[in-house]
């Protein structure tokens, strides 16, 4: 039996890929490559020595999820497919909702007339909007979304609630990541943005390799011990690992389950800078810049839940996650481009 990874070929995609063939799971890719190289699949193999079966399509596609369905046999589906440019959705909300939502209600009903039940879905700490405490715990009420990516993310986690109450022969597990940085400790795989990074790690790196001048911290007037926005950093390693604790409480016929994914500490932007510049060694020039619209002051979760119900705890702090941020960004200062 085998575990489709759809958008296994993208940053958190890649690396659950190397944790499940290393855990001893047969793995079927779906991706589209519109924000990925097929490239990142090939370290893959070379990474874990396993073969992962690839196809390249999408997950609109009903002819290609069929033939998937039929020649594979698939047990789960993780499901990462999707966009998630924050700004880009303002910009392009039909793209988001078409791909994001239309994208997994055709994977899901696929997956349902092959009697295949069982979805773990990338969800995100976006559904708490403002959250109304911290740490976030997923009894924390979900908030008002900022944009319409995150709004893809609250909506889908409601349809597959719903799906799952009406045939609970589902098995759903939503994880809501934090904030995904670090890569692969090879330096052989990591995030591979387009264009000029949104997110504040892969910036910090372009900054730190000379492709970008300078950081622009968003703000350092928030509410938080130094001004600037604080959020809950997680490894991409440790995040592909809770993937793999999940697949074994789908296996418990658990019904709908939600987990936090993430550290539990909080970590500022120029807590950032300050920690990547110890762990490496490369000065990082920034300058305070008004705040990002749609950004909230602090977002860290109590991830005790995944620890209680997966058995699943996060092991890397934020100095490795610097550390193979930078060895990744070093070794490939083109993404998989080289
Ligand atoms: P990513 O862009 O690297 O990976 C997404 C993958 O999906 C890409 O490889 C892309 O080519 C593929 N894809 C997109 N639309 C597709 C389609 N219609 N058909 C087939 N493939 C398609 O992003 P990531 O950071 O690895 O994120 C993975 C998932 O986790 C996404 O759903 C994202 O929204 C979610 N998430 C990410 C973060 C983050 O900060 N990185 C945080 C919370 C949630
Ligand atoms: N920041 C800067 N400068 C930059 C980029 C970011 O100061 O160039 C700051 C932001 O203002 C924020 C912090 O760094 O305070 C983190 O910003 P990111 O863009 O890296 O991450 P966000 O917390 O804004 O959002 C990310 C994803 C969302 C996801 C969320 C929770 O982009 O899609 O984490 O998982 F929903």
């Amino acid at each position: 039996m085998a575990i489709l990874v759809t958008g296994g070929a993208g940053f958190i995609g890649s690396h659950t890929c190397v944790e499940l063939l290393n855990a001893g799971y047969e793995v079927v890719v779906l991706d589209n490559l519109v924000n990925a190289s097929e490239k990142s699949l090939e370290r893959v193999k070379t990474i874990t020595g396993k073969d992962v079966t690839f196809y390249k399509g999408d997950i609109l596609d009903r002819v290609i999820l069929n033939e998937i369905f039929e020649k594979e046999k698939i047990e789960s589906c993780i499901h990462f497919a999707g966009l998630k440019a924050v700004g880009e959705s303002v910009q392009k909300p039909w793209e988001y909702y078409n791909n994001n939502i239309s994208g997994t209600l055709t994977l899901v009903d696929v997956m349902r007339q092959h009697n295949c039940k069982n979805i773990i879905f990338s969800s995100s700490a976006t559904v708490y909007g403002d959250p109304a405490q911290i740490p976030i715990t997923e009894e924390c009420p979900k908030g008002q979304c900022t944009n319409p990516y995150g709004w893809t993310k609250s909506m889908l986690e409601q349809v597959l609630m719903d799906i799952q109450k009406a045939d609970p022969e589902w098995n759903v597990i939503l994880l809501r990541y934090f904030n995904p940085i670090g890569a692969h400790k090879s330096g052989m795989m990591g995030e591979n943005p387009n264009g000029i990074p949104n997110n504040l790690m892969p910036y910090v790196t372009q900054v730190a390799v000379g492709k970008l001048k300078e950081l622009g911290v968003f703000g350092n007037d928030y509410d938080t011990p130094d001004g600037t926005g604080v959020r809950d950093y997680i490894h991409v390693v440790d995040l592909a690992l809770g993937h793999v604790k999940a697949l074994a409480k789908l296996n418990e016929n658990c019904g709908l389950a939600i987990y936090n994914l993430g550290t539990g500490h909080g970590y500022s932007v120029l807590d950032i800078v300050k920690n990547f510049e110890e762990a490496t060694g490369v000065k990082i020039p920034y300058v305070i810049k008004p705040r990002r619209a749609g950004d909230i002051a602090t977002c860290y979760c109590d991830p005790s839940k995944a620890e209680r119900e997966l058995g699943w705890k996060a092991q890397y702090g934020i100095r490795e996650m610097c550390e193979d941020s930078w060895r990744w960004q070093k070794n490939n200062p083109n993404g998989y481009e080289d």
